[in-house]
């Protein structure tokens, strides 16, 4: 059986002691730091930026995976890759030549990922399914953590498999907003390969241990 992997989303970190969560995430049992940017024009929130992500990449020591809630991300692809990302996220409803903009991202090193709203259908990939590494199926509307799970979002992960199956394709199901222990399992069995968590890690009283129970609630 596969392992799901967790990508803890630093979005819902406390950015006070950012050095200190980070470290949690080093240590953990997590896979992934997922980073979140806004620009407060594709989504109605500014999160942090370049400074922000250079000062996380220097203590981060596991995939870093960044999600761009950003309009005309082709601006700063290499900008990213200097800065540390492995893979790098655009939202599909952001780029008017995807394919262009996803061989960009490859040419610089990255892994190349493409994000979904909840209203944009899964079938629109299947032309280009064999050039993305990466599909981020938002499961709340992109923008705030700490929202609730669109239900809606088990149907496109199956959906989306099959496309990935129909087409031979290696790319990663990967679904971000509102996960928690009462639908992660169900999105794994559904097809999903990274689970994104952010309030659910942070807010808890013991984010390892609850990265480490998601991971064997998931696993076993
Ligand atoms: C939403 C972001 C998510 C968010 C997830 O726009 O893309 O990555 O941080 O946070 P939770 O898990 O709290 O919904
Ligand atoms: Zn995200």
């Amino acid at each position: 059986m596969k392992k799901t992997l967790i990508a803890p989303s630093v979005l819902a970190a406390d950015f006070a002691n950012l050095q200190r969560d980070i470290e949690m995430i080093n240590h953990s049992e997590a896979d992934w730091f997922h980073i979140d940017i806004m620009d407060g024009v594709f989504v109605p929130n500014i999160s942090f930026g370049m400074p922000v992500l250079e000062a996380i990449s220097k203590h981060a020591k596991k995939t870093i995976d960044v999600h761009l809630m950003i309009i005309d991300p082709d601006r700063y692809i290499k900008t990213f890759a200097q800065l540390g990302s492995t893979n790098l996220t655009v939202h599909y409803e952001a780029c008017t030549h995807l394919h262009r903009t996803l061989q960009a991202i490859k040419a610089e090193g990255m892994k190349a990922g493409v994000a979904l709203n909840p209203h944009t259908p899964v079938s629109l990939l299947e032309d280009i399914i064999n050039d993305i590494d990466l599909v981020c199926l938002m499961s709340v509307n992109p923008g705030f953590g700490g929202q609730s799970f669109i239900e809606k979002t088990y149907k496109k992960v199956k959906e989306l498999k099959e496309i990935i199956t129909r087409n031979n394709a290696s790319t990663l199901i990967e679904i971000d907003g509102g996960v928690t222990n009462r639908n992660a399992k169900q999105l794994a069995e559904a097809g999903a390969d990274v689970l994104v968590a952010g309030n659910f890690v942070f807010k808890a009283e013991n984010p390892t241990q609850t990265i480490s129970d998601l991971k064997k609630l998931l696993n076993n």
